[in-house]
């Protein structure tokens, strides 16, 4: 059978001309299917290059000191002073962070311009790990990631149905394309302080064009990519979506955590996964997660993926 696939010495990348929808035909075999993910890997990952500035809107070329971020605590201090007094905590201990750490993280962040995602390899294995599951034991639905940043988990997963032969799910790429919403430090002083903190990198502004471009390059713009581009609460409750086989949740916040799990998992199929990227961080997505859960009876067990990421799988 004549395949679709690029063949990885081909790669980069598809003219950006080349973005109509391509007739697919699944790979021949598994190791075909490896080759193909692998280069998109490398592609997301910031490897394979685009000898372009990216888009970034945060792209800075020194890095973040601990100097640095211990003067944006401090600055932190200030701005939150009246919700920090009745706790008797400095704005670091309030929101779990000190400057090293802090500075570690945020160089992560923006630091590696080049990359398409964030995401390190264990938890792109997590992606591609459970959407085979998922289309190789047919649980019905579609795929998103709420919160995409510059969009690599969401161009991997719709690698992922071509390298595994799915015919008909669509992808869905939710995002502000604004960056991070500012929380309410009145309920969520944690969310507002790291908010305060992320101003350095650029709040994680990404922009829809380029993140369109960017599955363009790869070869993967087709009508089964969908966009939502706004805030959480403003798109996922209405969004066209009527069954999701994977959701990946990766806001951050604990706002944008509880909005995305209120719109979407009464649509996760049976058998379907939720990944949440941000549940070990010390920002409000792990309360956002155990309240839901509490809240609807979710016994299923949480999987670590690493010290950061955890998902469950709905019961039939
Ligand atoms: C940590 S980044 C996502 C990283 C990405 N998944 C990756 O693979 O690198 C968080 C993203 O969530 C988006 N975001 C957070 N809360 C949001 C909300 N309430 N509405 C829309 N976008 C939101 C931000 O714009 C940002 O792009």
């Amino acid at each position: 059978m004549e395949l679709n696939l690029p063949n990885p010495p081909s790669f980069p990348f598809a003219a950006l001309s080349d973005v109509e929808p391509q007739p697919f035909m699944p790979p021949a075999d598994d190791a075909r299917a490896d080759a193909y993910l692998a280069m998109i890997r490398r592609y997301i990952g910031g490897a394979a290059d685009i000898d372009r500035p990216t888009q970034s809107a945060t792209a800075r070329t020194a890095p973040i000191t601990a100097d640095d971020c211990a003067e944006r605590l401090a600055d932190a201090d200030r701005v939150f002073a009246q919700w920090l007094a009745p706790l008797r905590r400095p704005a670091a201990e309030a929101a779990g962070i000190e400057p090293a750490r802090m500075a570690d993280a945020l160089n992560h962040m923006h630091h590696e311009s080049r990359r398409l995602t964030m995401c390190h390899d264990v938890l792109l294995d997590n992606v591609v790990e459970l959407a085979r599951v998922v289309i190789d034991e047919r649980v019905p639905g579609d795929f998103i990631e709420t919160g995409v940043w510059r969009g690599g988990v969401t161009i991997l997963m719709r690698a992922a149905l071509t390298a595994f032969g799915d015919l008909g799910r669509s992808v869905w790429v939710a995002d502000s394309f604004a960056g991070l919403p500012a929380p309410d430090p009145a309920t969520d002083l944690r969310d507002a302080i790291w908010h305060h903190l992320m101003r350095a990198v650029g709040l994680l502004r990404s922009d829809l064009a380029a993140v369109r471009e960017a599955f363009a390059r790869a070869g993967l713009l087709d009508r089964r990519v969908r966009f939502l581009p706004g805030w959480f609460a403003d798109t996922l409750p209405e969004a066209p979506i009527a069954r999701l086989a994977l959701m990946r949740l990766d806001g951050d916040w604990y706002e944008s955590t509880r909005v995305a799990l209120d719109a979407l998992y009464p649509r996760l199929s049976p058998g379907g996964f939720v990944i949440v990227d941000d549940y070990g961080l010390p920002t409000g997505c792990a309360r956002a997660v155990d309240e839901y859960r509490a809240a609807h009876r979710i016994d299923a067990p949480l999987t670590r993926i690493n010290a950061q990421a955890v998902y469950w799988r709905k019961p039939w």
